[in-house]
């Protein structure tokens, strides 16, 4: 069994390197069957991490593999419906579920790591 790690709160779990997110990009994490529970951005040295499910219909958002971002890379669109999300609120602006939100995963970068709750909010929680 390893040693527990020093900056390893008990009830975060790591999900990745800052390195290993495209800044300015996103991607697809902890893969379940077909689909990544969660959508990932990075810009610069934030990450913001949301519950990979569209408001809308309850679908991943993403339109093929990391695929989660307009063209300008200025916003999470799911593409089932053309949702338009604010990649720092969450925020549906534009499109069938306007108003409503993504579900928030909070998340901290330490030390160059990114860092979750060990548990995942739910959809249901809301
Ligand atoms: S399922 Fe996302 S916009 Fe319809």
């Amino acid at each position: 069994m390893g040693a527990r790690r020093v900056n390893a709160p008990a009830r975060e779990r790591l999900l990745c390197a800052l390195d290993a997110l495209p800044d300015g990009g996103a991607r697809g994490m902890l893969r379940e069957g077909l689909d990544d529970r969660l959508c990932v951005v990075r810009q610069g040295d934030d990450v913001f991490v949301w519950l990979n499910d569209c408001p809308h219909e309850h679908r991943p958002m993403e339109y093929r593999q990391d695929r989660f971002l307009s063209g300008d890379g200025q916003h999470i669109v799911c593409y089932a419906h053309s949702a338009h999300f604010d990649i720092r609120t969450g925020r549906c602006f534009a499109g069938p579920c306007t108003g409503q939100s993504l579900v928030k995963v909070p998340a901290r970068v330490v030390n160059g790591e990114v860092w979750i709750p060990a548990e995942l909010p739910s959809v249901f929680d809301l």
